[in-house]
């Protein structure tokens, strides 16, 4: 097999104990889509066998970007609600008469499956272009048995057609479909449904993980429950948007059932944290959609970060909360706006991201990880927390190929 080595390269590579896990002079071996050897490049072993070079001339080379949070297929858009909420509608408001996420659910039942390819394709082009090689997807705007599964095959087709590596997630449980409203028990009933198409999507293969929205305008703990009961049933990982809008102790149920994520977490509790801690959950934080809502309430970052819950970062894409296209813009927020360091933030987007997924061969530059990397025209990945509207993305390295398309 061919070994590639990357020398003359300042690395990132998020192992190991220096900040950053630096590397002033370092070198990569690639072979396939494996990285072989990682570290400085003259403790490159003399037996390589490198049968390609790439000298990178001291650029800087950080691992792929996992963007950990995404509802990246849907249909229409919600730009007149983005008007409404600044005309003094509240998102809860609008979410209640009848528009939201639900206005996005009749736009996506319209669409066709190659509208929603082809949307969805150009959405994560412009991810890609940032140097993000894993993207993950939820459902959640087709809300019926046959939208649901044709959203996830959708997000599946994007693995295939494009080189980074997509993971689904289902997120039936994301709001009350139009035709159960006014029904008794509704939102019982629409959760037995939900759960009830769990088995055929997962023997499918559409799904990698199980997601639910509990909060006032989602579903209750005791409903999210029942996802997540289906959900392992059958083996599958839980992830949770939890205490967004309020506190439903949502991350702490999560935690119970070994969440690999509880997500957004402005109104998370000290108990929430602890249960997350104990059960090896990630926060994934959203400055997107903090910002885009214009919330107050801020994650409660330091007793994270005092507790030693990992953090990620992601865009959380989506067409209400978080219209978001960049995870760099991201990284920027996440500083400004959270006040996370400029490490922590990378590693939100790299490393602990990837752990939000449940991937463990990702997200650091190290032996044995997916040759997954970024090639930046920028001396420090500090820059590119610091600078926000810049793209210094310029080589992109998919499993050990270079993709050129973007
Ligand atoms: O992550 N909170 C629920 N779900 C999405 C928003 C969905 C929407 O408004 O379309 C979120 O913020
Ligand atoms: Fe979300």
């Amino acid at each position: 097999m061919s070994h590639t080595l990357w020398r003359h390269a300042r690395l990132a590579t998020f192992t190991g104990t220096e900040p950053w896990g630096w590397v002033e002079r370092g070198a990569l071996v690639t072979e396939g889509d494996r990285i072989v050897w990682a570290g400085p490049e003259a403790q490159l072993p003399r037996d390589a066998h490198i049968t390609a070079e790439n000298d990178l001339q001291g650029a800087l080379v950080t691992p792929g970007l996992v963007d950990c949070h995404t509802h990246l297929v849907y249909g229409g858009d919600r730009a007149a609600e983005f008007e409404q909420r600044l005309q003094g509608a509240s998102y809860e408001q609008i979410a209640r008469a009848g528009g939201g996420i639900r206005s996005t659910v009749a736009a996506t039942r319209r669409a066709t499956d190659e509208e929603l390819f082809n949307a969805a394709a150009a959405r994560a082009r412009v991810l890609m272009a940032e140097g993000v090689t894993t993207l993950e997807i939820k459902s959640g705007y087709g809300l019926s048995e046959g939208d649901e599964a044709r959203c996830l095959a959708v997000a599946r087709r994007l693995g295939r057609a494009l080189p980074l590596t997509v993971r689904t997630t289902s997120l039936a449980a994301h709001a009350l479909p139009p035709e159960y409203a006014g029904r008794p028990d509704a939102h019982s009933a629409y959760i037995a449904d939900a759960c009830s198409w769990l088995p055929a999507q997962h023997a499918a293969g559409l799904v990698d993980a199980v997601d639910a929205f509990c909060d006032t305008i989602g579903f209750t703990p005791a409903q999210t429950e029942r996802i997540f009961q289906a959900a392992a049933g059958l083996g599958l990982p839980v992830k949770l948007h939890a205490e967004q809008l309020s506190n439903q102790e949502g991350a702490a149920l999560a935690a119970r059932y070994g969440a690999l994520s509880c997500d957004h977490l402005e109104h998370l509790s000290a108990s929430g944290i602890a249960a997350m801690k104990a059960a090896g959950t990630v926060a994934v934080l959203l400055p997107g959609a903090y910002y885009f809502l214009r919330d107050t309430t801020l994650p409660p970052v330091q007793s994270l970060r005092d507790a030693g819950v990992p953090m990620a970062i992601a865009t959380d894409h989506n067409p209400g909360s978080s219209p978001a296209f960049s995870l760099l813009l991201m990284l920027n927020m996440a500083c400004t706006l959270f006040r996370l360091t400029p490490e922590e933030a990378w590693r939100g987007v790299t490393v602990h991201a990837a752990r939000a997924l449940g991937l463990n061969d990702r997200g650091t530059l190290a032996a044995g990880q997916r040759a997954d990397f970024v090639v930046w025209d920028a001396g420090h990945p500090r820059e590119m927390a610091y600078r926000f509207g810049l793209n210094p993305c310029r080589r992109r390295i998919f499993g050990g190929l270079e993709d050129t398309s973007t």
